[in-house]
Formats: structure tokens, C-alpha cells, sequence
């Protein structure tokens, strides 16, 4: 299972790729504008820091302009994946650029048919929202096994399941148990995946006891 960090803050960024557990960067306009920078520059920044696909996303809703923006974005750097929305001017991109070579990460998606589409119009990933699901009482974790089982049942479809909107690690738990291929995740959340209370209590216990032997290994 691929780790995307959901984030457009470069200094979050660099400290999970450090790790080298990261294999990819996600972004939207609402990160972009949290950043408080230029879209162009943060993004050529994280495409250089990371080595997996970097997702930016348009912000035309029609095709021609939607279009222009995803082959401009494209141009930034070679691992840009270009966002579109699930609409149908944004799967008519979605051809458009996949037919070209570039990656292209479609977004919003709240459906198993709506993840078909996409699957059909060539994309590299699919990004269902499960986090805003959950907030309207629905099953975003549902919405992920249909997905991964229809996927799974045609041979031509090659898009990967991106799991977005990721809240808790039982999302991260759930999804990898699905097959689900990417999660995207705030950086708040990947940390806490290190974390277990049995692992710092145990670890306490060892370094006493290391420390009675008066041994050193260096
Ligand atoms: C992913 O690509 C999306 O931008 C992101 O996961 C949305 O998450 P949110 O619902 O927490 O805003």
C-alpha cells in the first residue's frame, strides 16, 4: 500500500520523506490556499522533494480552460499527477491528458459509478472521499470495498484506488484490508500509524534494563 501525504506544506512534507515511507504528495486548492503560496512554486517544490506522484488540481470547471490548466500544471515537473473533479468536462480532460502521457488523479468521487467513469475515461487514480461521507452518516469505507471488488472484476481497467478524505488510522486499517492501493493522509494521521502505548512502555523497559547491564554496543 502506497503512503500520499495530503498537505501543501513543504516543511510537513520533508520531514514524513525523510522517513522513506512517502510515495506521493496530494494537493487541492483548499491546501493550496492554506499554504498562503503560489501554486506554481509549492508545487515545483514538493515535486522536487518527493519522487512519487504529486497531485495539483485545476480550477476551471469547463473543458477548454480545465484543459489549458492541467497541461500547464503538467508542465511543472515530470511526477505531477493533474487533478480534474468527477464532472463530465473534467473526464473529457481526464482523456484528454491520460491519452498524452500525463497522469491524472479525478477527485470528488462519492460513487461506485462515478469511480466506473473514471476507470473508463483512463485515469490514475480515483480519489473517493470517505472522511465526507462519514460526516453525512454515510459509509465511506463502504464506498471503497465496492470500488476495489469492481475494479478487481475487469482486467482493463488500471486505475488505482486513491482512499481521500482519510480522518483515522481505522481508515488507513480498513482500506489496506480492502486491497485499496494508495491512502492519502494528513500528516497528523501518518504520524500517529508509529504510534502504540505497548511499544513506548516496552521500549522504556528494555533501555532500564540495558542500562543495569553498564554494557555499550558502540
Ligand atoms: C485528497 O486528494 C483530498 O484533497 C483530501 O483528501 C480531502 O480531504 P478533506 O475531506 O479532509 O478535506
Amino acid at each position: 500500500m502506497k503512503f500520499f501525504l495530503d498537505t501543501a506544506d513543504i516543511g510537513e512534507i520533508r520531514e514524513l520523506a525523510d522517513t522513506g515511507l512517502l510515495d506521493g504528495v496530494t494537493t487541492n486548492p483548499s491546501l493550496i490556499a492554506k499554504s498562503g503560496r503560489n501554486i506554481f512554486e509549492v508545487v515545483a517544490e514538493i515535486c522536487d522533494a518527493v519522487d512519487g506522484p504529486v497531485s495539483a488540481e485545476v480550477a476551471a470547471t469547463d473543458f477548454e480552460t480545465m484543459l489549458a490548466e492541467g497541461q500547464k500544471l503538467a508542465g511543472i515537473a515530470d511526477n505531477i499527477a493533474v487533478k480534474v473533479p468527477l464532472t463530465p468536462a473534467g473526464l473529457k480532460t481526464c482523456r484528454v491528458l491520460s491519452q498524452a502521457g500525463t497522469m491524472v488523479n479525478v477527485t470528488l468521487c462519492f460513487s461506485a459509478n462515478q469511480a466506473i467513469l473514471a476507470a473508463k475515461a483512463g485515469a490514475s487514480f480515483i480519489s473517493p472521499f470517505v472522511g465526507r461521507l462519514d460526516d453525512i452518516a454515510a459509509d465511506g469505507m463502504n464506498l471503497i470495498a465496492e470500488i476495489c471488488e469492481i475494479y478487481e472484476n475487469y482486467d482493463d481497467f488500471d486505475t488505482e484506488v486513491l482512499v481521500a478524505s482519510v480522518r483515522s488510522p481505522m481508515h488507513i486499517t480498513e482500506a489496506a484490508k480492502m486491497g485499496a492501493h494508495v491512502a492519502t493522509v494528513p500528516a497528523s494521521v501518518l504520524w500517529s500509524l508509529f504510534k502504540h502505548p505497548l511499544t513506548d512502555k516496552g521500549l522504556d523497559a528494555f533501555l532500564t534494563d540495558w542500562k543495569k547491564t553498564g554494557q555499550s554496543i558502540l
